[in-house]
Formats: structure tokens, C-alpha cells, sequence
């Protein structure tokens, strides 16, 4: 496995693998690698036959300073999980490099007025921005993201759509620990009270499935309840707990087309979030999370 630190190492490796005929495969990530990474790995390997990872913690997209200073940093054990999940290139550039001078960026409207859009000022615009570059710089045909960010791989599709970015977008499930808590590098953060009062984001989740499959369609009755159950978990602050269409990521009253369920929510000082996907299936709805 190659580690590059440049720009240039990074275009003159990729570019002696297109020249060999491969199509690459691109996993953008923050490090700290678990699971729910390296499946994105899994994916992409499926579609491509060289695999480039990013590990970069983008400064810009950090709305909470004190959120960026203490986001967890392990590249010797990420480069071992890279590798060992078959990446051929990790991508690790720093801050100055990325961002010299820089006065450049990209902004999504519309779906990113909701959910997490609403809770963090300017967080959106620095994801939209460092992945235009990092596909700028590795040029990927296809380019993997996951279901756990959901806000986050919808609005990327709807850019690379616009701008005409020649990638495509494939969003991939949703990797959970064995009892239902979305694996994420944040989770390293909760104490054992916090990571056992988490469950109730992913049980609202589950709730809220029952409450569908039974034939209940008002966003009203399936939030409250989803919210009576995270409030039972003791969670700091919930940011949100929302229904949006899956289309635009606006309000929903009552459930009539693909949608998306999304909550956010404080534990310590820890925020989690998880999102179901809701799709019109044979006389029902078939919910995916
Ligand atoms: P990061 O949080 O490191 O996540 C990198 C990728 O892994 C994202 O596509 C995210 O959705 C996916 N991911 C995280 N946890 C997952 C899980 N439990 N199951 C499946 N996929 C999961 O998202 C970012 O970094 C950054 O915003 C980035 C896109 C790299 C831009 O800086």
C-alpha cells in the first residue's frame, strides 16, 4: 500500500494505474478508522480495481473548534486497517497544503437546510468543498459514501450532478456495533453510561420501523414517539428528530414517497446521529437503516 503526502505522488501514482487500465475506486474519510470505513472499501472494490483512501480531518468542516482539537488521530493503525481492507493508495495531505490561500468554495442550497444543516453552520460547505477538491486531485470514477451520513451523501450526489463532476456516487449501508449503535469514530468519546443510553437513537429507529410497518404514515405520531424513547436515554440536547423527503430533504407532514427519518442528538458532549431510509415497496414501505 502507497502513502502518499502530495498532490503530485498521488496524480503519478493514480495516473500509472488508469494508464494500466484500472478504474479507481475513492473513500474520502477523516480516519480513525473503524468498520463502517473500510465496508465502503468493500464496495468500491466491486465496482474499481484500485482503491484510494483519503484520511484527512478538514478543519473547515468543524463548526465546533473544540470538536476538531479533540477528534481522535491514529494513522499508524488506520494504515494498517487500510491496508488491510485491500486500499492500494491512502491519501494523507495536511492542512497547509490543502488550504493555501484558499478563497474558493462550494455550497449545496436546498438540502442542506435541514437536519444537520440547520445545527451547524458552515459544516456542510467545508464537506462540499474538500471533496470537490479531493476529487479534483484523485479523479475517481467512482466514489463510495455512507448511508450514516445521510445529509451528506444525497447533497454530494446532487453536486457532482450539477457541476458536472465526471464521478460516480454510490451510497453504501449503515454498519452498526452487534447491539444497533452506528459505528463512528465519535463514539469513542462516551463513557460506558453514554454508550449504553446511545442505543435508545437506533431503538427510536426501530420504533418508528414497527410504527410503519403497522400502518401509522403521520410524522407527528412516529416523531413523538421516536422522541419519548431517545428522551428516555438522557441524551444531553436532540438537535433534531425529523421526517424529510428523500428528493429535496424538505419537511415531510405524512409519509407518501421516499423518505428519510434523521435524529441528532447530545450524549455528554458527544453528538450521534442515524437516519433510516424509507422506500415505497409492494403495498407498504420497506425501511433500510
Ligand atoms: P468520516 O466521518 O470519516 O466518514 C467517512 C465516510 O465513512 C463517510 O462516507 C461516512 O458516511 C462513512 N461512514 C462513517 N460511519 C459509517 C458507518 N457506521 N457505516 C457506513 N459508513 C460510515 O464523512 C466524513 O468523514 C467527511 O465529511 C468527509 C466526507 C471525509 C469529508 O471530509
Amino acid at each position: 500500500m502507497i502513502i502518499a503526502k502530495t498532490i503530485e505522488e498521488t496524480r503519478a501514482h493514480i495516473a500509472r494505474a488508469r494508464a494500466a487500465g484500472k478504474r479507481i475506486g475513492f473513500v474520502p474519510t477523516m480516519g480513525y478508522l473503524h468498520r463502517g470505513h473500510t465496508s465502503l472499501v468493500e464496495v468500491s472494490k466491486r465496482h474499481t480495481d484500485f482503491q484510494v483512501m483519503s484520511i484527512f480531518v478538514n478543519k473547515i468542516q468543524f463548526n465546533d473548534p473544540k470538536d476538531y482539537v479533540s477528534y481522535p488521530r491514529e494513522f499508524e493503525r488506520d494504515f494498517a486497517m487500510a491496508r488491510e481492507a485491500g486500499v492500494d493508495l491512502v491519501f494523507l495531505p495536511d492542512n497547509e497544503m490543502m488550504y493555501v490561500n484558499h478563497l474558493t468554495h462550494v455550497d449545496v442550497d436546498l438540502v442542506t437546510t435541514q437536519l444537520c444543516g440547520a445545527h451547524r453552520e458552515g459544516h456542510f460547505r467545508g464537506v462540499f468543498t474538500v471533496v470537490t477538491k479531493l476529487f479534483n486531485i484523485v479523479q475517481p470514477d467512482v466514489s463510495v459514501f455512507g448511508q450514516k451520513d445521510i445529509q451528506q451523501a444525497v447533497s454530494i450526489e446532487k453536486m457532482v450532478f450539477d457541476l458536472n463532476q465526471p464521478v460516480k456516487i454510490i451510497i453504501a449501508p449503515t454498519v452498526r456495533e452487534d447491539d444497533g449503535l452506528a459505528m463512528s469514530s465519535r463514539n469513542k468519546h462516551l463513557d460506558a453510561t453514554q454508550r449504553k443510553n446511545a442505543l435508545v437513537i437506533s431503538q427510536s429507529l426501530g420504533e418508528a420501523r414497527e410504527l410503519i410497518a403497522r400502518g401509522e404514515r403521520g410524522a407527528a405520531a412516529i416523531l413523538g414517539a421516536m422522541r419519548r424513547i431517545v428522551e428516555s436515554g438522557n441524551p444531553q440536547k436532540i438537535d433534531y428528530i425529523s421526517m424529510v423527503r428523500y428528493i429535496d430533504l424538505q419537511p415531510a407532514d405524512t409519509l407518501a414517497e421516499k423518505s428519510v427519518i434523521a435524529l441528532a442528538a447530545f450524549f455528554g458532549t458527544t453528538r450521534l446521529i442515524d437516519n433510516m431510509v424509507i422506500e415505497p415497496a409492494a403495498g407498504g414501505f420497506t425501511c433500510i437503516y
